[in-house]
């Protein structure tokens, strides 16, 4: 009796172990936090990491984006970043825009238009520092980047927060 006892314990723990073995590492977050907006968009973004993380003022920022785009890529779109006050999402800190072409594409080795399906790019821009900015300290904004056709359509859109540090 105490023998068996101990072979079913000893059974369950086994099962135990092997089920922690079994589970799968939790997935890094492809997205750094953010998120889709709230509606549908063409293209839709399901990586987006940066670095350095907080990024500088006065640095480039490197970015990956990649997702599946149901719409071509064309010249002239852009992907403007927005920030606000975290405590006060409707109070615009910032907003800048970078040309999604020659940001992502070109230096991909790539030409816009970008035809439909997966895409997967990595681009570099200065982030530029302006006098009167706080210094030496790190801000959390939230942010809203969002891809426009040349038309002004939407066509891709997160929000999350992210670090900025001043230097
Ligand atoms: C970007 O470049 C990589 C490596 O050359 C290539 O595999 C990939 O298809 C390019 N992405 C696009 C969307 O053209
Ligand atoms: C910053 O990015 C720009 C645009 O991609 C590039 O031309 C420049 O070489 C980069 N500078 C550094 C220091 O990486
Ligand atoms: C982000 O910006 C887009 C384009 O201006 C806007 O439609 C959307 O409502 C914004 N979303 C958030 C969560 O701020």
């Amino acid at each position: 009796m105490n023998r068996i006892n101990l072979i079913s314990i000893f059974s369950i723990l086994l099962i135990f172990a092997s089920f922690a073995t079994s589970t799968p590492l939790k997935r890094q977050d492809q997205l750094t936090g953010f998120k889709q907006c709230q509606g549908t968009f063409p293209n839709s973004i399901t990586v987006l990491t940066y670095t350095p993380n907080p990024v500088v003022l006065g640095q480039n920022v490197t970015v990956h984006i990649a997702g599946k785009a149901t719409e071509v890529i064309k010249q002239g779109t852009t992907l403007v970043y927005t920030g606000y006050f975290e405590n006060e999402p409707t109070k615009q800190a910032f907003q800048h825009q970078v040309d999604f072409c020659d940001t992502f594409v070109k230096p991909n080795g790539s030409e816009c238009p970008v035809k439909e399906g997966d895409y997967s790019f990595i681009g570099s821009w200065l982030l530029e520092k302006h006098p009167n900015e706080p210094q030496n300290l790190v801000m959390e904004f939230g942010f809203n980047i969002s891809v426009f056709d040349p038309n002004g359509k939407i066509l891709s859109c997160l929000d999350g927060p992210m670090k900025v540090y001043y230097p």
